[in-house]
């Protein structure tokens, strides 16, 4: 079922003490995957679409992009047994916020967290006062998602993290629903040099300053028997790491709700494509490499609901 609002599954992760996927997607392939093992899991499923995935939706329109992902999202999420939300990932700017709630996306998140803190505070208070008036809700960021070395100081770090202090100022004057924390993750395959370590200390007085679900960005484990598979098949992706399971079950346990995974599905179906594309070499039906590879980013979704503990929640 498609939800109203995006609170509706966070709130109750929040009270349950556990973590749901947010799950990037662009087409109608990683969604099929997504919501194959959502049904499978049991499990409640955050949807999310970037201001790039509703441009290559719409085939260069991002306007006309939310609405195709709106109408694909909420068709396969009609005759499920499972909450389906679908949520703008990185909304940077006004004109994208406002496709996305018009088209019916049941959440946005603004994110102005390269500005100034009070810019960043006026700007998450204009989105959240429009989505409230549409009945959804809005996750904003606070911190920068660069990730952050062994070695740095305590004033680059405080530089970088987010300051929970303002956490606190900032939830309650803008009354933003969901908020991501910098705690050390960085997007992408390659989030840390040594050990996988965030900031649990600061995330944990985030929440205990804020009390709102929280969100990890950056949250990829980088499966390592995904990456050999994709450099057996001529990839080149050296030296990733991602954040380990244990790391990302600690963070929920200090507070996290939302964890968002788009590296893990992408390295999963590249790496799956790339072998059906070298095992079949006579098959033109494109259907028959996407097949496989839909299936890789089921597998990895299904494991991942596991391990947040969202599997059996729906
Ligand atoms: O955090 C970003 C997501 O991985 C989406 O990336 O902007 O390339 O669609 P994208
Ligand atoms: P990953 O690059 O770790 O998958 O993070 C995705 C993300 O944070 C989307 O907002
Ligand atoms: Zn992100």
């Amino acid at each position: 079922m498609y939800v109203k609002s995006t609170k509706e599954i966070l709130d109750k992760a929040n009270a349950g003490y556990y973590g749901v996927g947010a799950f990037n997607i662009n087409d109608i392939e990683f969604l099929a995957g997504i919501m194959s093992a959502a049904v499978e899991k049991r499990s409640p499923v955050i949807i999310q679409a970037s201001e790039g995935a509703m441009a290559y939706a719409g085939n260069g329109d991002f306007r006309k992009g939310a609405y195709v992902l709106t109408d694909i999202v909420r068709r396969y999420a009609d005759d499920v047994p499972v909450p389906v939300a679908l949520h703008l990932d990185h909304g940077h700017d006004m004109d994208h916020v406002m496709a996305a709630i018009k088209a019916g996306f049941t959440s946005v998140m603004i994110d102005a967290s390269a500005r100034p803190f009070e810019e960043n505070l006026a700007i998450t208070s204009e989105v959240v006062k429009i989505a409230h008036a549409a009945g959804i809700s809005v996750e904003a960021e606070l911190g920068r998602l660069v990730g952050v070395e062994d070695n740095v100081s305590v004033a680059e770090r405080d530089a970088t993290l987010v300051d929970p202090n303002e956490a606190k100022i900032f939830v309650e004057k803008t009354g933003v629903d969901f908020l991501a924390p910098a705690i050390g993750t960085s997007h992408g395959a390659f989030k840390f040099k040594g050990e996988a370590k965030l900031d649990f200390e600061r995330l944990q007085r985030v929440k205990a300053m804020t009390k709102i679900p929280l969100v990890l960005h950056g949250a990829s484990s980088v499966l390592e028997e995904d990456v050999q598979k994709a450099n057996a098949y001529g990839a080149k992706i050296e030296g990733a790491k991602g954040v380990p399971f244990d790391v990302l079950k600690e963070s929920i346990k200090y507070g996290i709700n939302k964890i968002n995974t788009d590296t893990d599905l992408r390295i999963a179906f590249i790496a799956e494509l790339r072998k059906a594309l070298h095992d079949k070499p006579s098959e033109i039906d494109p259907r028959n490499f996407f097949k496989p590879a839909i299936e890789a980013v089921k597998k990895v979704v299904a494991q991942r609901m596991d391990v947040l503990g969202s599997s059996g929640k729906a």
